[in-house]
């Protein structure tokens, strides 16, 4: 095991030595692959004497420097890599290492599962396949031989074009050349046998691309959808942004065994198999949603990400941040905007607010990094790709493209750096984003407090942003950021008045404190439309405001905005009585600001729902409640359980007021055929929530656990049957299990949908949870080895299993504690995926907070432990 040693961006020093070529070859056998690496290295640095290799967990076997063999005395070898003199401007090195595929559980480099060899390299995954300069900014041209006597490896790629496929004897030889230079992050072979699904694509200046998809035998047709929505990206990209694809063939390759979700290898795309099946009979309208976009995301690398590269791994989001935001901008192109949004900021107010509150909390542009894994985070993805937009929103769509031609024009075929695009995006423009850019070197979520003052005289409204930067586990000086607050104002009346000032609907807040003036008085604002930026706005909303947006907002966004506030509001009250000893005087609550009349707000609130014309796309939106993470909003520590309590209660007594409403409507709506549609998907959302309110509210839940048992056997489709299970899984136990047991009979087979139903059983509300638990992970189709497996059932549980994982003495957080140290020693990746739960301890009161600390402790003492925990729990625990 390498040292845990912690690198900074500012170290940065550009390499000594350059990879011209480099020509790889395989000879594969699952227990010991023998890899033959030949590279033309060039010195950049003449003072330099010494060449230093990175390398992992492999068996050296010979290296020789222009064809002579060194002994070993004439190297360094080391856990980390492998050291030899270089004192000329220009050599040949060769180097032979042999690798163990098949034990390789950590599926980073070679691994061998499922009688298919595969490779993940980024970040730091092609040191263990063989010594080299890993690191984004020395680019290479690759030739790749990979050599089988095994006959079912039919098919055997890598990346760029097959130059020759034959046979000497009995063994099989594919040879490919990438005529692109790339780092060896984007290096990929895969070999195997699969069925393939191929078609065509033409660019629009006339290149005729080949696209094949390698699917496991037997499951072509859940592969048409990911075709379909390849093409679409590519002529998207080509629309919005006139970027072609580059190579002769696209290929995608689906496997089961995959730490992440896909991976953008030049030309070989690797997905995970969740990310490229799906049918109506096995697929949710989500799973067909993230397909649609991972698809996009990995094409869109092609150019952010593989033409221009990142110089250094602190540079990720150059890549990735600016990719998510491709892909947003596609899926709201393909699908509904506004659910699209939707989805978007929920992952920002539920993951990467979350993130920004505890240990490991940075910038979207890390300063100091021990294990690169860690940082594919929603801040460097998410948060990155909210930097990007608010950049689109400055500089509007057009700008914004004029500032990507020139990022392309000027770096095309370099590694570079987030300066560097932030400096494409100012030029092209002519506009200085010196304050903007601290939104790569600041973390945090800015807190924006807004206090309005009328001054009846003038009859204008003064509005007064002040904000506030909270000190964050890495970073305790904070400045203010360059925030821009898309916003709009009502008149009683519900009219939008005339505010000149905006620029480009916005309000700029750029200092601590910023005022902003509009005509008239009793307005209502409507604040960070469409989520123009990643922050949190503190306006004492009264409960008529935001009924008030909810009637008259011109944005359907601000709406649904509005709605999760006033069911925070009530969720808070509830809870704030529910903590205090205070008995409560019917149901008036006093949270820190009003007295709240929760039964009565929910009532109107239900009203406002019933009888406003609201189309459907929104209302299935404003009938949700919102997520414990953006519930608890403003609370800086909470007690888990009597919060859960308190949300259910809210969700309960918002069916009461709704409920009887809700079954008229589910009965009046038609079921089709199944379509991926944007019309039905939201049909089936909007009949998913009229069905839970209808089974929560007394009076309609038997007619409504009828009518769910009769859509789940009747249904054509996934998406309809697992909202039916869920639904039953809050209130019917015994039909949840009786559904269950038909759904595991019916799909026992088939390791994809089998996620669903782990997830399901893990997220269940029982007592014995966890002995549920370990029943499930003796169950046929889970393994502790298939990262899927383990997030469907650990990570749903630790994620989402509120009072599960929260139990007054601590069981859930052991049982946790316990699986990831068993974890760590197979996958460290996955381990410390799912440790993230257990990292929020200072969110909650005591005794939560201590139980869990403690078993951050206790992993953080154990035996060796790998660097992806190590650098968690120590951070954790400083
Ligand atoms: N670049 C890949 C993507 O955007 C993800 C790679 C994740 N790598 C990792 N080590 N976690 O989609
Ligand atoms: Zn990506």
């Amino acid at each position: 095991m390498a040292e845990h040693i912690v690198k900074r961006r500012l170290d940065y020093e550009k390499p000594d030595f350059l990879i011209s070529e480099t020509a790889l070859t395989f000879d594969l056998f699952p227990e010991k692959t023998v890899v033959t690496s030949v590279l033309l290295v060039k010195r950049q640095n003449t003072k330099a004497s010494h060449i230093t290799l990175d390398g992992e967990e492999l068996c050296l076997v010979s290296v020789s420097v222009n064809d002579k063999a060194l002994s070993s005395d004439e190297y360094e070898l080391n856990a980390s890599g492998l050291k030899l003199c270089i004192d000329c401007d220009s050599v040949e090195l060769k180097i032979v290492t042999e690798i163990n595929p098949k034990q390789n559980t950590s599926l980073e480099g070679l691994y061998y599962t499922q009688d298919a060899y595969c490779t993940q390299c980024e970040a730091e995954g092609f040191r263990k396949i063989t010594y080299y300069l890993d690191r984004p900014d020395v680019l290479s041209i690759f030739t790749v031989t990979i050599r089988t006597t095994d006959a079912p490896n039919k098919y055997l790629l890598s990346n760029g074009n097959l130059v020759k496929r034959y046979k000497e004897g009995d063994t099989d030889i594919a040879v490919w050349h990438d005529p692109h230079p790339k780092p060896s992050y984007l290096f990929a072979l895969v070999a195997g046998d699969f069925d393939l699904l191929v078609d065509t694509f033409i660019t629009r200046s006339g290149r005729v691309v080949n696209l094949e998809l390698y699917l496991e035998k037997g499951r072509l047709q859940q592969g048409q959808h990911a075709l379909d929505s390849l093409k679409k990206a590519m002529k998207w990209d080509e629309d919005t942004y006139g970027l072609e694809y580059d190579l002769d063939v696209y290929m995608v390759v689906a496997v089961d065994f995959f730490n992440m979700g896909a991976m953008e290898n030049k030309g070989l795309n690797v997905f995970n198999s969740k990310f490229v099946l799906a049918d109506a009979k096995t697929a949710t309208d989500e799973d067909f949603f993230n397909i649609e976009s991972i698809i996009a995301h990995e094409y869109f690398h092609n150019w952010t990400g593989n033409r221009v590269t990142c110089r250094d791994w602190f540079q990720l989001s150059l890549k990735e941040g600016l990719t998510v935001f491709r892909d947003q901008q596609f899926s709201a192109d393909m699908s509904s905007y506004l659910s699209t949004r939707i989805s978007q900021v929920k992952v920002m107010r539920e993951h990467q607010f979350v993130e920004d509150t505890g240990p490991m909390s940075h910038p979207i542009r890390p300063d100091e990094v021990m294990e690169m894994n860690n940082f594919y985070t929603v801040t460097v993805y998410d948060k990155g790709a909210e930097v990007i937009r608010m950049l689109h929103t400055l500089l509007s769509a057009e700008g914004f493209r004029k500032g990507m031609d020139l990022y392309f024009a000027r770096h095309d075929g370099e590694a570079v750096t987030c300066d560097d695009f932030v400096d494409a995006m100012a030029t092209a423009n002519n506009m200085d984003l010196q304050h903007f850019r601290q939104w790569y070197s600041q973390s945090g979520t800015p807190l924006i407090a807004v206090s309005k003052k009328e001054n009846d005289l003038a009859a204008t409204t003064e509005f007064t942003f002040t904000q506030v930067n909270p000190k964050t586990a890495d970073q305790k000086e904070k400045s203010p950021l360059f925030v821009p607050i898309v916003a709009e104002f009502l008149d009683t009346s519900g009219k939008v008045v005339d505010a000149p000032s905006l620029t480009n609907s916005s309000i700029i807040v750029n200092e601590q404190h910023n005022s902003f003036s509009v005509e008239g008085t009793n307005l209502t604002p409507v604040l960070l439309d469409k989520f123009s930026a990643p922050v949190v706005i503190d306006y004492d909303y009264s409960i008529p405001e935001l009924l008030h947006i909810i009637r008259y907002a011109s944005s359907s966004y601000a709406k649904w905005d509005a709605s999760q506030r006033v069911f925070s509001a009530c969720i808070q009250a509830r809870y704030a009585m529910q903590i205090s000893n205070a008995t409560p005087r019917g149901d008036k609550l006093i949270n820190n600001r009003n007295t709240l009349d929760v039964q009565g707000v929910l009532s109107e609130y239900a009203n406002v729902l019933v009888n406003a014309d609201i189309e459907g796309d929104v209302l299935v939106e404003l009938l949700s409640l919102p997520s414990t993470e953006t519930a608890r909003t403003g609370l800086k520590t909470i007690d888990p359980i009597a919060f859960e309590d308190a949300s259910e209660y809210v969700q309960k007594s918002f069916a009461e007021h709704i409920g009887g409403h809700a079954l008229a409507c589910l009965s009046a709506s038609q079921v089709a055929t199944y379509q991926y549609s944007v019309e039905q998907v939201n049909q089936r959302a909007l009949n998913a929530s009229w069905l839970k309110l209808a089974v929560l509210n007394e009076d309609t839940r038997n007619a409504a656990l009828l009518e769910i048992e009769q859509r789940y056997i009747q249904s054509d489709n996934m998406t309809d049957r697992l909202n039916c299970l869920k639904v039953c899984q809050i209130e019917n136990i015994d039909l949840f299990d009786k559904l269950m047991s038909s759904f595991e009979q019916e799909f026992g087979h088939d390791a994809v949908i089998m996620d669903k139903w782990f997830g399901l059983h893990a997220t269940t509300k029982r007592v014995d949870i966890l002995a549920q638990l370990d029943l499930l992970r003796a169950h046929g189709q889970f393994t502790i080895n298939n990262p899927n497996k383990v997030r469907a059932l650990i990570g749903s549980f630790a994620f989402y299993n509120t009072l599960g994982f929260h139990q007054k003495h601590g069981a859930g957080y052991k049982y946790l504690g316990d699986y990831l140290l068993d974890l760590d020693k197979v996958n460290p990746q996955v381990a410390s995926r799912i440790v993230t739960p257990l990292l929020q301890f200072e969110s909650f009161n005591e005794p939560y907070k201590s139980l869990m600390k403690s078993q951050i402790e206790r992993i953080f003492t154990s035996k060796g432990l790998s660097r992806d925990l190590f650098e968690k729990a120590s951070k954790a625990l400083t």
